[in-house]
């Protein structure tokens, strides 16, 4: 094929816009301390800051747990129902039944998804557990319900719905207790099932991890990557000042076994900074953000996650193509009558790893992808060019933005307290980082920081190459080089 002329007007527009998505290692930093700031904010008493909720999960798995258990995981794009028998071994069986969640559901009435979902669960228990419609109250299966939304959480099995993300806009859900909705529904159909205990997907993770990888260090952050983004870490009670400073607030909050001395936050990182004071802001963010049901809010998540990236893209594409630099103008291409490439969220975002990625002669896997992604055949080699500048700057930008959280987290948690305790100073505890085997940063001589920010880039870099590649669920490991592990427990489905 012939070499691509990068000085023509199309390529030229092309990196023009790519550069609208750069996001510089100086930002990362100064985003980095914002975070920390923001996470501090939401400990002390939440408001414009990050929602930080308490979970009332006070300890976290070991792997000796055992026994069988229901759960029920909405969240996203798939609805989960599962039962899990624990070995207490660190090993487990599944079985599970997953579906989409029909559109109508999503924007509907709490009582049309909430009977939707104990339906689910009926079938469920009667193709695999059905000798417990034998047994009484005390038998029940006992399930937990990862939900993924914020919850104003008041209980282990209560928590009241804050606001809908990702899509859904369900208005007469808003400020109900979600347990009480599904455990309504499954009493009406007569189901053996008590709803135990509500957890957000990242609290979850965090969970699964830790009890799947027991002896290590612990399990440092619960972090999803997915339709949306979250993340979820232990943090001393103490801290969770909203909850302990005053006696208002401890019965504000009920009760909860506090003998641990810590708690599970979820962040709810994806509402980090709103009001756009680090994170970046283009044409195309706004664009995207005003056509969708909650304008202003999730910002971080709008920039990072599975949902959003297509049409980050598509908003791109459009005002290149518009621009007449000359993108899908050459002779033989043919854009169908109301082609997606001008149709709001019809670009997945698998679209822009497949394209990054794109190795074959020709570009061809592209130029096929591009009829059926965006309604245009016979799309030329220097178009598929121009569309890949700019979908790798915004996964660019994604991977750096998701950096932020993992970045201050691990300071917060892991460094800090060991600056606090440890003798030797902290650059030469964690002198080098390996990274899943194959990167190593060497940090003598550099500040501490950078190299953490570094190595999670890296890292996220990885996590959603894997994703894109809809590779199975995984787990990257941060090392120090006297092997202590800090772990990142990554659920990588989409
Ligand atoms: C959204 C939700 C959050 C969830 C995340 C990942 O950010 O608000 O609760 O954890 O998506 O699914």
């Amino acid at each position: 094929m012939a070499p691509i002329d990068y000085s023509t007007p199309l390529m030229q527009k092309a990196k023009e816009i790519a550069q609208e998505f750069e996001f510089d290692t100086k930002q990362v930093n100064a985003a980095v301390e914002e975070y920390q700031n923001m996470m501090r904010k939401g400990l002390e008493n939440g408001g414009e800051a990050m929602t930080m909720i308490p979970t009332y999960v006070t300890a976290v798995p070991n792997g000796t747990e055992k026994g069988v258990y229901l759960a029920l995981d909405l969240g996203g794009t798939n609805f989960r129902v599962c039962s899990v028998t624990l070995h207490g071994n660190s090993k487990f069986t599944l079985n599970q039944a997953k579906s989409a969640i029909p559109r109508e559901l999503m924007t509907g009435t709490a009582q049309g998804l909430f009977s939707f979902l104990a339906s689910k669960v009926g079938d469920f228990v009667r193709e695999h557990h059905s000798e417990h419609f034998e047994e009484d109250n005390e038998h029940h299966l006992r399930l937990g319900f990862t939900f993924s939304f914020p919850v104003d959480q008041k209980g282990i099995n209560r928590g009241y719905l804050i606001r809908w993300t990702k899509g859904f806009d369900i208005k007469d859900a808003i400020g109900q207790d979600v347990c009480r909705l599904l455990q309504i529904e499954i009493d009406k159909l007569g189901l053996p099932v008590v709803v135990a205990a509500l957890v957000n997907d990242t609290v979850g993770t965090l969970m699964a991890r830790s009890y799947t990888s027991p002896g290590k260090a612990r399990t440092l952050i619960g972090a999803i990557f997915g339709t949306g983004t979250n993340g979820a870490y232990v943090e001393r009670l103490a801290n969770i000042k909203k909850m302990t400073a005053t006696t208002e607030a401890q019965e504000a909050y009920g009760h909860y076994d506090s003998s641990s001395g810590e708690m599970v936050v979820n962040t709810e990182w994806g509402s980090f900074d709103n009001d756009l004071r680090v994170l970046p802001d283009t044409p195309y963010d706004r664009a995207l953000d005003a056509n969708t049901f909650n304008p202003g809010i999730q910002m971080f998540e709008k920039r990072v996650s599975g949902m959003f990236l297509g049409e980050i893209l598509r908003n791109a594409l459009v005002v290149l193509k518009d621009s007449n630099a000359g993108l899908f103008a050459h002779e033989g291409v043919v854009i169908n009558e109301n082609p997606n490439l001008y149709r709001p969220w019809t670009i997945d975002t698998s679209f822009l790893s497949l394209v990054e990625a794109d190795q074959s002669v020709g570009f061809s896997t592209s130029r096929e992808l591009m009829e059926t992604e965006l309604s245009v055949s016979g799309a030329c080699e220097e178009d598929v060019e121009a569309v890949r500048i700019i979908a790798r700057a915004i996964g660019r930008r994604s991977a750096r933005l998701s950096a932020i959280p993992l970045a201050a987290i691990c300071i917060k948690t892991v460094l800090a307290e060991e600056r606090a305790r440890a003798a030797t100073p902290v650059s030469e505890k964690f002198s080098t980082l390996t990274l899943g085997g194959d990167q190593q940063h060497d940090v003598d001589e550099r500040p501490f920081g950078t190299v953490v920010y570094d190595a999670i880039h890296a890292v996220i870099a990885r996590v959603k190459a894997r994703v894109a590649a809809r590779a199975a669920p995984l787990v990257d490991e941060v090392e120090d080089r006297e092997g202590k592990m800090i772990d990142i427990g990554v659920d990588g489905s989409v």
